[in-house]
């Protein structure tokens, strides 16, 4: 449907200087396939200097907060990674839902600020292994996506990120049926909020254990966009195969 595949690493809390070298070659891998979208969401500390090396590859933030300034002592608003570098950032992911204890409200408030911002937005969803267990898992997560869902989401900022939490850092993988199913229900539970045709353009991503071995039959799913990778994007020579599984 004319949806530009979007590959993207989340570093998570991984990466100091010594790793730049990585992010540049992960940088000529992007060069290497203009047809795809490549990004690397880094902790914040390395955006900068990470902007200057990365090429082709945009460089995105992991977080962001939902205000714009205030008493908050630790945290980062999206101004502040937009002017480091950030042309995107990841908000929802399941490790902040968990640790952080980010409600579906704190994930559409903190869209919403990236997108004023000028950030465009990651936004992750993706069920438990007891609800994948239940059976219940598209109408789970589905009713997630809608909740987590900014006022205005347009596939012009925003794409989606289906994450299984039992399938990050696990090596296990849905089967690609489950897979496809998920991806056509979140779809179609888009379309009841923007619209069909905005649905029908916006890239809804995997995520959870891909690797180069896996990408390509991940992401020839019909509405499989793309992937959010975390272990195979640290280093180009993971994340180059991904990148080409793309192309
Ligand atoms: P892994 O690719 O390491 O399973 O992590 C996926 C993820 O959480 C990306 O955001």
């Amino acid at each position: 449907m004319g949806r530009r595949k979007l590959v993207v690493g989340n570093w998570k809390m991984n990466g100091l200087r010594a790793q730049l070298g990585e992010v540049e070659a992960i940088g000529a891998a992007a060069a290497a396939h203009p047809s795809v979208e490549v990004g690397l969401c880094l902790p914040a500390t390395l955006i900068a200097s990470a902007q200057a090396v990365s090429g082709a590859a945009f460089v995105g933030a992991q977080d962001c907060h939902m205000k714009d300034s205030g008493a908050h002592t630790g945290c980062l608003s999206a101004a502040m990674l937009a002017e480091a570098g950030a042309s995107w950032t990841i908000v929802g992911h399941s490790e902040r839902r968990q640790d952080q204890g980010e409600s579906d409200a704190d994930v559409a408030a903190k869209a919403l600020a990236a997108k004023a911002a000028g950030l465009k937005v990651i936004l992750c969803v993706g069920e438990s292994l007891d609800v994948r267990d239940a059976g219940n898992a598209e109408a789970v997560v589905s009713a997630q996506l809608l909740a987590s869902l900014p006022d205005g989401a347009a596939a012009d900022w925003l794409a989606i990120a289906y994450e299984p939490i039992w399938a990050i850092g696990t090596g296990r993988i849905p089967t690609m049926e489950a897979v496809e199913a998920m991806h056509r229900a979140l779809r179609t539970a888009l379309g009841g909020r923007i619209g069909a045709a905005d649905a029908g353009g916006m890239r809804i991503l995997y995520g959870g254990s891909m690797n180069g071995d896996n990408a390509a039959e991940l992401m020839a799913i019909e509405d499989v966009d793309g992937g959010l990778v975390g272990g195979a994007s640290l280093t180009a020579a993971k994340f180059a195969p991904v990148i080409a599984a793309a192309g």
